[in-house]
């Protein structure tokens, strides 16, 4: 299948990639916010699984080819070949280093850390306890990162209600529930009922949501799940489901992501109006996807290959390893997807651009500069 053309939103967006860091000052100065907080699954990880002996392979990215393009080209357990969305954001929000994992910190320096910030999330992590056990044995789900985070908030006692309630709070989080739910018999089920099982995630969410309000969290970004039905691996189980849309895609994956979005924001929207001073910037990732899946012709050379991962190779040929022995793709910034199911370091750097600087299109009500301007 010819490779589809994200080229035109990818090259604007990163010119104003450049606008957007002098705008913000990244490296000269305060940071933003004082900290960042994050949580969710693999594509905000940045290494938690590492310290979790029960998790397994799949759920780790702690091998070669992982890393390549980051600074030290050493694989860190970032699910990409550099930089992923939680690096990205700390960066433009000014701090100097992405808020490091959690499992990495000895416990004398858990409280002092909590003041620039601590990353909880877990890859392979969804908003159901269940999500990622079973195949990965063992993760950080939510629950457990919320609690971790309560804990040390309880433990820096009155001091943390101020620094807690000024900083960031970024969670990805959802996919993997996806995955799990169009990957095993439910889809297959003629009586499945999608809105039922949409509201169970977005009824757990709502309470993850309340819990960090109650630890004095105050300011929230939101990534809604991407097209999910579009990752690489993906696009081969559509195919074999008999089950693709216009872009080639899982169709069933892609309406729930689509559904998804459109029930988290109105419960954000109802979640805010009743809990005072909390505020919210949600994007829709889903749309974001839509755009550069649908982008017209450009024949610009920048992120052009969209149904192949880098390495590997993952596509509608079927999924394909990403490890040492592994093949790369020449050109990393010209791929969508590093691997079966996450973006590639300039495809992450896009998105969360948008976060950051988007005034309308794909973030609402806000952006991450108004956010954390309140
Ligand atoms: C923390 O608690 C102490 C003792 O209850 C109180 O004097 C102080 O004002 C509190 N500080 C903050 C920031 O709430
Ligand atoms: C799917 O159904 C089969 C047969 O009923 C069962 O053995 C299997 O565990 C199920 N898989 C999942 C993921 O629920
Ligand atoms: C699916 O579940 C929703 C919400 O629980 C319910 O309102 C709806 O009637 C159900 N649809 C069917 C076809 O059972
Ligand atoms: C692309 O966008 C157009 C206009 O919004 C829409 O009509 C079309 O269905 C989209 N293509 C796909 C494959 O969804
Ligand atoms: C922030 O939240 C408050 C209520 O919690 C709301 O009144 C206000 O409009 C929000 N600000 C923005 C910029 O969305
Ligand atoms: C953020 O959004 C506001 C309006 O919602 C817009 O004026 C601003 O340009 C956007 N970007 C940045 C970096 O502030």
């Amino acid at each position: 299948m010819a490779a589809r053309h994200g080229g035109a939103f990818a090259l604007v967006a990163l010119c104003l990639l450049e606008l957007a860091l002098r705008g913000a000052g990244a490296g000269d100065g305060e940071p933003l916010v004082p900290a960042m907080f994050v949580f969710g699954d693999s594509t905000v990880d940045v290494g938690n699984n590492n310290f979790l002996p029960g998790c397994s392979a799949d759920c780790r990215a702690n091998y070669a080819r992982y890393g390549v393009d980051y600074p030290s080209h050493a694989p860190t357990g970032r699910f990409s070949n550099g930089y992923n969305l939680a690096d990205h954001i700390a960066r433009f929000l000014g701090f100097a280093e992405s808020p490091p994992a959690y499992g990495s910190l000895p416990p004398e320096g858990i409280i002092e850390q909590m003041r620039s910030g601590i990353n909880f999330a877990s890859g392979g992590s969804g908003l159901q306890d269940v999500t990622g056990k079973a195949l990965c044995g063992q993760v950080h789900s939510m629950s457990d990162q919320l609690d971790m985070f309560a804990s040390v908030v309880q433990m820096m006692g009155n001091c943390s209600s101020d620094l807690v309630s000024r900083s960031l709070v970024f969670i990805s989080v959802g996919s993997n529930d996806l995955f799990e739910y169009v990957g095993g018999n439910a889809t297959s089920c003629p009586n499945r009922n999608d809105t039922a099982f949409l509201q169970g995630l977005v009824a757990a969410y709502r309470s993850y949501l309340q819990e960090l309000y109650a630890a004095g969290a105050r300011k929230f970004s939101i990534v809604s799940p991407s097209l999910v039905g579009c990752c690489p691996s993906q696009r081969s189980a559509g195919w074999l489901k008999d089950d693709l849309d216009g872009y080639y895609c899982f169709g069933t994956a892609n309406r729930l992501s689509r559904q998804l979005y459109r029930m988290l924001l109105s419960m954000l929207q109802d979640l805010s109006a009743g809990l005072a001073g909390m505020n919210f910037s949600i994007c829709d990732s889903a749309a974001m996807a839509d755009s550069v899946f649908n982008s017209t012709g450009s024949s610009s050379n920048a992120m052009n290959v969209v149904d192949t991962g880098c390495c590997g190779g993952a596509g509608i040929l079927g999924p394909a390893k990403c490890d040492r022995s592994a093949t790369l793709c020449p050109d990393r910034a010209a791929y969508l997807f590093w691997d079966g199911f996450h973006p590639t370091e300039t495809a992450s750097a896009v998105a969360a651009l948008a976060l950051f600087a988007d005034s309308g299109r794909y973030v609402h009500p806000i952006n991450i500069t108004r956010l954390a301007a309140l």
